[in-house]
């Protein structure tokens, strides 16, 4: 049985950094609301006219990881990339990653499950790594929301948390079973899928054609609405839940983790989960007060970052964890 092992990560994140007071300007809001609620200083947003798109950042941050992992670009077998804001309704960015990356006709899957959506991508690519199908699969989390959000008071319990920026891992075979990716886990419950979501345009709500017809400035349904504190109070339980799933899995105690990252939601959110498992400030990444939450992107934005500052070093027991619209969930063990 084969076993996949990170070889490589890379991201990019957008120069224009809007700070907290920036948006006061635009909204009713304030730096120490932002701060004191979300933890968040800053975030980046591409700028207008900027080169960047979701896939652009994504191909950004993908060469990155291609050449750290120490291969070629033709070595990759499969692109799988999450996002919840593609340049297109359709085709999905896998695609234009492949064309860009004049990658041959290799097969590209996008994810679609929002904050969680990079551990499915990378759930999704250890699969076709142990079953022997695949030897290295390249998993991008990217995101832009910058261009999609209400930037009027209305907007601002969502607006001023998100921001732009990709991040991505070679995941590659290796046939040493005592590292790489242990185990991953996911879960949905649709049953909320409305609490966090963008609801138009929809073929089951309102398609381009009524929303032209309509015309209605007052339309909200084409900006994220976000029910924070549902959201928050189910965040910090499955954050938990499936943290402790993927240790058990793995016969292990939440001493054993070297280092967690969990997706940059809220600062809130991760120091209840630091002192629910009684670690230190060394044990637990966080950026999202650089970056605000970057969704499928948050991820991988953290793990390079993490590891590029030298925090996580082979032998190490890395957790991911993440929970986001849908609502979806999921953790992933890594030895490192
Ligand atoms: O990544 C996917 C998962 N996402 C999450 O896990 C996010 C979970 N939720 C949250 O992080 C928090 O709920 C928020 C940061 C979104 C909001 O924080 P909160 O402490 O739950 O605030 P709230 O929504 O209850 O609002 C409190 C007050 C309200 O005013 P009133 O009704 O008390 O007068 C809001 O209108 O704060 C007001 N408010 C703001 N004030 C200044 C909401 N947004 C802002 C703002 N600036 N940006």
């Amino acid at each position: 049985m084969y076993n996949s092992k990170i070889t490589g990560l890379g991201y990019y994140v957008p120069d224009n950094v809007v700070t907290n007071d920036d948006l006061s300007k635009l909204m009713d809001t304030n730096d120490a609301w932002i701060q004191e609620r979300t933890g968040i200083k800053e975030r980046r947003w591409v700028k207008p006219g900027s080169e960047d798109t979701t896939s652009v950042m994504g191909v950004k941050a993908a060469k990155v990881a291609i050449e750290r992992a120490g291969i070629d670009k033709d070595d990759i077998d499969l692109i799988v990339f999450a996002t919840l804001s593609p340049d297109f309704y359709f085709p999905g960015p896998g695609v234009q990653v492949q064309k860009a990356l004049d990658i041959k006709t290799v097969g590209a899957i996008d994810i679609r499950n929002q904050c969680s959506g990079f551990i499915y991508g990378l759930s999704v690519a250890d699969q076709f790594i142990k079953t022997g199908m695949y030897k290295n699969v390249l998993v991008i989390g990217s995101e832009i929301h910058s261009k999609g959000l209400d930037l009027t008071t209305r907007g601002r319990g969502v607006s001023v948390i998100f921001g732009d920026g990709a991040g991505a891992a070679i995941l590659s075979r290796t046939e040493d079973n005592s590292k790489g990716i242990l185990s991953t886990h996911l879960h949905s419950e649709g049953e909320h899928a409305e609490e966090l979501a963008l609801t138009a345009p929809g073929m089951g709500t309102r398609w381009v054609n009524d929303i032209l017809k309509d015309n209605d400035p007052n339309d909200e349904s084409y900006y994220p609405h976000m029910n924070g504190q549902f959201v928050f109070k189910n965040a910090v339980v499955r954050f938990s839940e499936v943290i402790m799933e993927g240790l058990s899995t793995n016969k292990l105690g939440p001493d054993a983790i070297d280092m967690l990252i969990p997706h940059q939601a809220n600062l809130r959110i991760s120091q209840f989960i630091q002192k629910k498992f009684k670690l230190t400030d060394d044990q637990v990444f966080n950026n999202i007060m650089k970056y605000g939450n970057t969704t499928a992107a948050s991820i991988p934005i953290a793990l390079t970052e993490a590891w590029e500052q030298g925090k996580i070093k082979e032998g190490d027991t890395v957790v991911l964890a993440a929970f986001g619209s849908g609502f979806t969930w999921g953790s992933a063990i890594i030895k490192w």
